[in-house]
């Protein structure tokens, strides 16, 4: 979007977002100038979900809704026109503070979007960001980052991204559907598929039925043949995991019928000793994620004894991420999707989130 502006006014230009103030004092950023014409000058901004700041007990106080400077891609960056952008824990996390300098903010937030590419493809977005000249696994590069941690994110009408950084969008995902993949559904692909060692056949625990990563983990463990059992405190989101395809649902903490060869564990301290107490003697822990905690007991005696395996898992390659839109339209499989709503009302869409009552992703359409 341009807008035509006399020198020193910044005039509104979003009808959405209505009467605002001004964009570079509400963002810290000079607004980017391009052509001057009869005393007017004229400034490329995108509508955007931005941390202006950050607050550990008041996250949503640093959310901005409101342009932004175009992004600048960097030489061997593309732009992609977003249509779809889902929202993650990890952006309530920045909005908190947490794995963010303050000399970062603003920032755009978002880890995850599908859209059009400059060449009218339709593309999904990986949020891993490899730093120059990293080769190999991009989970493994110590200096890593994930879009909205060093570079704007997602929620916005346009990302720029490592050329490399987008795989084909296959036509049966809708850009909704194909929005939730890059974090909480790739996290969930390579913690199943690469990290798990659990076969078609074999028995896998997912803690916690609700969460992003949970539902995508009983998705994908029934569509490859994998006996799903799942825990959950409530009562409705244990029918909706057996809705989605779980073969049986417990309670948090159940004692269960029989042990596992595998516990996806995002939930963390509250579901920890449950989640050693369940596996199987040789048989994995896949963690990826503590929401309740980071410090449980680590019950070595159980780890050593069992010969169990505890094994750390953060997103995925650019490759399990091809692989999973892949396996999603040849299994027929598709996103959990809680909310969808427009980008203009994201703050309705993270108010969701906070308030912890979520079953799948909250997607906002651009
Ligand atoms: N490593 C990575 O690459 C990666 C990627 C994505 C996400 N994550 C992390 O993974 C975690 C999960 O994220 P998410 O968005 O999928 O889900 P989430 O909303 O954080 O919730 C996961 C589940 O945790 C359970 N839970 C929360 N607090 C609990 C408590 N006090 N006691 C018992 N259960 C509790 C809830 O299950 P019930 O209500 O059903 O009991 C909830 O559905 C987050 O911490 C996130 O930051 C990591």
């Amino acid at each position: 979007m341009v807008v035509a502006a006399a020198p020193g006014v910044h005039l509104p230009c979003d009808a959405a977002v209505g009467n605002r103030p001004r964009q570079d004092e509400r963002l810290g950023n000079p607004p980017r100038r391009r052509g001057r014409r009869a005393g007017a000058v004229s400034v490329r901004v995108v509508l955007a979900v931005t941390a202006a700041s950050a607050d550990p007990a008041d996250p949503l106080a640093g959310l901005v809704v409101g342009d932004r400077p175009d992004p600048e891609p960097e030489d061997g960056w593309v732009t992609v026109d977003v249509r779809a952008a889902s929202l993650n824990h990890h952006d309530l996390w920045t909005l908190r503070g947490v794995g963010i300098k303050e000399e970062r903010l603003p920032i755009v937030l978002g880890c995850d979007a599908a859209g059009v590419d400059a060449e009218g493809n339709e593309v999904i977005v990986h949020a891993v960001i490899s730093s120059p000249g990293w080769a190999g696994d991009e989970t493994l590069d110590p200096r890593r980052s994930l879009l909205s941690e060093v570079h704007d994110g997602t929620l916005a009408a346009k990302v720029a991204v490592p050329a490399g950084n987008v795989v084909p969008k296959p036509g049966a995902l809708s850009f909704e559907e194909a929005a939730c993949l890059p974090t909480a559904w790739l996290t969930a692909y390579r913690m199943l598929f690469t990290n798990s060692g659990a076969a078609p056949g074999g028995t896998v625990l997912v803690q916690g039925a609700g969460g992003g990563v949970a539902t995508a983990l009983i998705v994908l463990g029934r569509a490859a043949g994998m006996r799903v059992w799942v825990t959950s405190r409530s009562e409705e989101k244990r029918a909706q995991a057996l809705g989605l395809g779980a073969h049986e649902a417990f309670e948090s903490g159940a004692r269960l019928p029989d042990r596992v060869d595998a516990v996806m564990e995002t939930v963390g301290a509250a579901t920890w000793s449950h989640s050693l107490r369940s596996l199987r003697p040789g048989g994995t822990l896949v963690v990826s994620g503590a929401t309740s905690g980071a410090d449980p007991s680590a019950d070595l005696n159980r780890v050593f004894f069992l010969q169990l395996s505890v094994v750390g898992s953060t997103m995925g390659t650019r490759e399990e991420l091809g692989r999973l839109a892949s396996f999603c339209e040849a299994a027929g499989v598709r996103p959990v999707i809680d909310t969808v709503l427009p980008l203009t009302d994201a703050r309705t869409g993270f108010e969701r989130m906070l308030g912890g009552d979520l079953f799948g992703k909250v997607v906002f359409t651009v």
